[in-house]
C-alpha cells in the first residue's frame, strides 16, 4: 500500500463500477478515509463501499443514488456529503454512458444524442458547478501553509473525458462531442478558479476493460482493430486510470491545472 499522503474528503460519481470504483480504491490506498460515492446503481455502490472498508476499516462512506444529469439530485448529493463530512476536497466525475451504436449523425436519433450529452457533458458540468460552489465556501490553505497530509488548496476536481475527447476516433458524434465538451469546461473553470485555490484537470482514458466496454470487447472486431494500433497492444485496466486521477488530485500535482492526460497505451500517437 502507498504511504498515507492524502487526507480530506473525496466525492466520486460513477463509483459503482469500473473507473469510478477503481478511483475510490486508489484514494483509500493513498490515505483518504471519508468518501461520498454517487451512482444510479445502488447495489454497486454498496459493493464499492464494502471493498473500501475491507481495505481500511476506518473508512466512512456516504452513498447517494444520484442521477448526475439532474440538478436537484446533484445538489442533494453534495448536501448529503457536506452534512456528514463538512467539506469536499477531491472530486472525480466518472459517471458516464456510451452510445449504443456507431451511427453517424445522419442516422443517430435525436433522443440518443440528448441522452449522452445530458449525462456525459451536462452531468459533469452540474457536478463540477455544485462542487465548486461548495469548495468556494471552504478555507483556502495557501501553498506556503501546506503541510504533508493536509487537504491541498480548497479542492481538486478530476474529470474523466476520453481519447475520443481528443480525436474523432471511435464512438459516435454525441459521445465524442460530450468528451470534447468536458475538456472545454475543464480548461475554462481551471482558469476561472485557479486563483481561488481550486485545480481542475481531466484524464482521457483509452480502451479500458470495464462494464462499459465489455460487450464490445466480447464481440471483438471493432475494438480488436484498435488494439492492433495500440503501442502497448492491450486494453487498459481501471486501476491504471485511477493512479493518474489520484496523482492529479494530490499535492504532487499542485502546479497542474486545466491539463488533460491521456492514459491510453499510446494509441493516439
Ligand atoms: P462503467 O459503465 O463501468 O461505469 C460508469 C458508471 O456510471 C456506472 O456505474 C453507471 O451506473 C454510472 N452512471 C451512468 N449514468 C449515470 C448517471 N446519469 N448518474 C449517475 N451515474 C451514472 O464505465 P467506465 O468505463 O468505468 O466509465 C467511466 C467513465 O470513463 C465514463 O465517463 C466513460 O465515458 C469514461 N471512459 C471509459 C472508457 C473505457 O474504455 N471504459 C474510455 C474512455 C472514457
Amino acid at each position: 500500500m502507498a504511504p498515507y499522503t492524502m487526507d480530506g474528503v473525496a466525492l466520486i460519481t460513477g463509483a459503482a463500477s469500473g473507473i469510478g470504483q477503481a478511483c475510490a480504491v486508489a484514494f483509500v490506498e493513498e490515505g483518504v478515509k471519508r468518501l461520498i460515492l454517487a451512482d444510479m446503481n445502488t447495489a454497486g455502490l454498496e459493493e464499492t463501499s464494502n471493498s473500501l472498508k475491507k481495505l481500511n476499516p476506518e473508512v466512512e462512506t456516504v452513498l447517494t443514488r444520484t442521477d448526475t444529469s439532474s440538478p436537484e439530485e446533484v445538489q442533494k448529493m453534495v448536501d448529503a456529503g457536506v452534512e456528514k463530512f463538512g467539506s469536499i476536497h477531491y472530486t472525480v466525475n466518472s459517471a458516464g454512458v456510451a452510445t449504443a451504436s456507431r451511427a453517424g449523425s445522419a442516422e443517430l436519433p435525436i433522443d440518443a444524442w440528448d441522452k449522452v450529452i445530458n449525462v456525459n457533458l451536462r452531468g459533469v458540468w452540474l457536478c463540477q458547478r455544485a462542487v465548486i460552489q461548495q469548495m468556494l465556501k471552504q478555507d483556502y490553505l495557501r501553498p506556503e501553509q501546506m503541510r504533508t497530509g493536509s487537504p491541498p488548496e480548497r479542492g481538486c476536481i478530476v474529470n474523466i473525458s476520453s481519447i475520443v475527447g481528443r480525436s474523432g476516433l471511435g464512438g459516435t458524434g454525441a459521445y465524442a462531442a460530450s468528451k470534447h465538451g468536458v475538456l472545454g469546461q475543464t480548461r475554462v473553470d481551471a482558469i476561472s478558479y485557479g486563483a481561488e485555490g481550486i485545480r481542475i484537470n481531466a484524464v482521457c482514458p483509452g480502451f479500458i476493460e470495464t462494464a462499459m466496454t465489455q460487450k464490445a470487447i466480447n464481440v471483438g472486431s471493432y475494438y480488436d482493430k484498435l488494439i492492433d494500433k495500440n503501442p502497448i497492444a492491450r486494453y487498459g485496466r481501471p486501476e491504471e486510470i485511477a493512479q493518474t486521477v489520484v496523482f492529479l488530485a494530490s499535492t504532487r500535482a499542485s502546479y497542474i491545472t486545466g491539463e488533460e492526460i491521456c492514459v491510453d497505451g499510446g494509441v493516439l500517437h
